[in-house]
């Protein structure tokens, strides 16, 4: 096969060859080289990464440590599958995740990508519980193999394609900027955790109930912030039923949020944490980290892949949590977070499109709409501004249709950050003067 020439080559060939199943498209950027927070296509143009590569980028693109790492790991062993072996590596990468997770006594299971992780969760917290319900959010986004897809809250005619797992419950994630019970945070009375009790009031009988799955921030939602006694006040109920919390960190983890694992804002103990892309710097390798009589409750190969606790991932990800230590990306991205956040509040007080800005960290979102009142979202101009970032050299992606997702790489040079949000307000500008086209909204898939 020829290599591709140019970028709409590459993006007929693609067509040709990958399902639609497969992606979910924003700009044609075909990516060949990366460092830090900058990425070059085919044909040179350089881009600003907002986006991260989808939050795998926690420690910049191609960094340098992680880089090394895995060079010399490549040159020593590839592979030695951990089922029947016992490579080193991951035992290494294990033992530093139970350091660094927020609860004590744990054992971690690796594997590939957040949605193994997270289907791992569902069979472990099934077999410790030896109960079937799982309980998740609307709006939620676990992943796309079959349990995580079945504990998602979102469905795109794919569950009613394919089937899903039974015993999944939902319920409204707390949102105070879409309160789902039309409730103001100054006045309401916490009607999404009443709404939790209520459920076990007769429609789901809460001695069967394995766990509650959840985001600490609902990422894929558009950056929802619970408040910040909602997770204690949850946590105290499934306590009193022997419902285990499940954590899903695979976006918000790593240092994202200011903290190694963002349910650490809101002062609870989860039974179970899922983790993934920014893990392995790029390589793919997941973490389900539990309580050991959690962990310990499936027989062998309940839970074992061939190629988990791979050498190289493994090594990528020991790399990836030396570097947020040493470069103490911690306190750099409660720091930028902070720093964006302000230059995002003032861009709203700017810019009528901008109907909320929310987030921990750098996991932040900007909520478009048509109205400040009524808060309808903004869909169409949502695409236009990243079509118009993607032109102006900002890789910036929406989310729900209408959050801008703004995640940089923690380690992005503060210069580039500022520039990066000039190119941000600017695109808000453009489309906000209808010097944007409605011809590029067929240009951008999204979702
Ligand atoms: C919160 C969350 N969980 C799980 C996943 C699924 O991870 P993966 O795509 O690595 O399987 C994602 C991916 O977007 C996610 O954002």
């Amino acid at each position: 096969m020829d290599k591709p020439r140019n970028k709409e080559e590459v993006v007929e060939r693609y067509s040709r060859v990958f399902p639609r199943a497969s992606r979910v498209t924003y700009a044609p950027i075909v990516g060949v080289r990366a460092r830090n927070a900058m990425v070059w296509d085919i044909e040179g143009r350089e881009y600003i990464d907002f986006l991260s590569d989808a939050a795998v980028q926690n420690v910049g693109h191609n960094n340098p440590k992680v880089v090394r790492a895995v060079k010399e790991q490549v040159e020593e062993l590839m592979h030695f599958t951990f089922i029947y072996g016992f490579p080193v590596e991951p035992l290494l990468l294990a033992e530093k995740l139970a350091e660094i997770a927020p609860m004590e006594g744990v054992k971690v299971s690796l594997g590939m990508t957040g949605s193994d992780a997270n289907d791992g969760a569902i069979k472990f917290a099934r077999a410790y519980t030896r109960r079937r319900t799982i309980l998740s959010y609307l709006r939620s986004y676990y992943g796309s193999t079959y349990g995580a897809m079945s504990v998602t809250g979102l469905d795109f005619e794919i569950r009613s394609k394919v089937g899903e797992l039974s015993d999944v419950h939902y319920i409204p994630y707390p949102n105070c900027y879409r309160c789902p019970f039309g409730k103001e945070p100054k006045s309401c009375r916490m009607e999404c955790v009443e709404y939790l009790k209520e459920k076990f009031e007769g429609e789901v009988y809460a001695g069967g109930v394995a766990a509650l799955f959840a985001e600490p921030i609902q990422g894929d939602a558009g950056m929802v912030v619970p408040p910040e006694d909602y997770f204690k006040r949850v946590k105290r109920i499934l306590d009193e039923h022997g419902i285990l919390l499940v954590v899903d960190e695979v976006q918000s983890g790593m240092g994202r949020t200011g903290k190694w694992f963002a349910i650490e804002h809101f002062g609870v103990e989860p039974d179970i944490i899922t983790l993934a892309k920014p893990l392995g710097g790029g390589l793919p390798i997941s973490a389900i980290i539990g309580r050991a009589e959690v962990m310990d409750s499936l027989p062998p190969l309940g839970h074992a892949f061939t190629l988990s606790g791979n050498p190289v991932a493994s090594r990528a990800a020991l790399a990836v949590i030396e570097e947020i230590e040493e470069k103490e990306l911690l306190r750099r991205a409660e720091k930028l977070g902070k720093y964006t956040k302000k230059r995002l509040e003032k861009m709203k007080e700017e810019h009528e499109l901008i109907g909320d800005v929310r987030g921990l960290g750098l996991m932040l979102g900007i909520d478009l709409v048509k109205d400040r009142e009524t808060k309808e979202r903004a869909y169409e101009e949502a695409r236009k501004v990243v079509w118009r970032a993607y032109e102006l050299g900002l890789i910036l992606a929406f989310l729900q249709g209408n959050v801008l997702r703004i995640q940089p790489p923690l380690t992005i040079e503060e210069e580039l950050l500022d520039e990066g949000l000039d190119r941000l307000e600017r695109a808000i500008t453009d489309v906000e003067e209808g010097k944007v086209p409605d011809s590029v909204l067929a240009k951008v898939q999204g979702w």
